[in-house]
């Protein structure tokens, strides 16, 4: 796979996207991920990529040109699947979207800052708008780092363990149930003594289980919704 995302702080996104399991995952050429400025392709001479809204609100909004040359740029070496904007007022990011991404061959993230881009470039080439959660971060970055690690550690090959992500919380539209570890006894606190048992059957249905009461415990409302 290969992610490109689109920024005007590609800063931001450096840190999250160069340690762990994302960075193993480039390292062992399962992803491709590349960050670029948008100022790149400003073609005004202080490579300026906002401007005044029109109606006298106030803020700034970015500007289609540096955002619409980067895309015809990027689109012509290769086809996106998605052309994906963060927003707030996207659809909410949930794990059967994740699911359905980890499947393409090539995504493109845009992160908007400021009062966020012209909505002439979500009119005409934003192919899907996602939001990570009710509430408003200074910019797309932290949202497009967030979706790009929950889709990486999905891929082949990024994940020791391939079994691990099969168990994440909402696979299965359940949180996951709880993990112990060494000591068996820390100062009198037990693990359940069934995941000691070495009864691999009864291990298995203790944690759906728990898995079940935990959901009903803590989101009931899972149990309602299928995505
Ligand atoms: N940009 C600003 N807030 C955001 C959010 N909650 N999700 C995605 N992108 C955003």
């Amino acid at each position: 796979m290969r992610i490109d995302i689109l920024t005007v702080v590609p800063k931001l996104l450096k840190s999250p996207l160069s340690d762990s399991i994302v960075q193993r995952a480039q390292d062992n050429e399962v992803v491709e991920i590349h960050v670029h400025d948008i100022r790149k392709w400003s073609t005004d001479k202080h490579k300026k990529v906002d401007d005044e809204p029109f109606g006298g609100i106030p803020g700034m909004v970015m500007t289609i040109q540096p955002i619409l040359d980067a895309i015809n740029e990027l689109r012509s070496e290769r086809s996106y699947d998605e052309i994906i904007y963060l927003t707030p007022d996207g659809e909410t990011l949930k794990q059967g979207r994740v699911n359905q991404l980890s499947l393409a061959n090539n995504l493109l993230m845009v992160c908007g800052h400021y009062k966020g881009i012209d909505q002439r470039l979500r009119d005409h080439v934003i192919t899907m708008e996602l939001s990570i959660g009710d509430y408003v971060l200074s910019g797309g970055e932290l949202a497009a780092a967030v979706l790009t690690d929950a889709i990486v550690r999905l891929l082949p090959g990024a994940i020791g363990d391939e079994q691990s992500a099969l168990t994440d919380s909402f696979q299965d539209q359940l949180l996951a149930p709880p993990v112990y570890t060494r000591p068996a006894n820390y100062n009198g606190w037990e693990v359940p003594e069934i995941l000691r048992s070495g009864d691999h059957a009864a291990i298995q249905n203790w944690m759906e289980q728990q898995a079940i009461e935990r959901t009903k415990s803590k989101r009931p409302d899972l149990f309602e919704k299928d995505s």
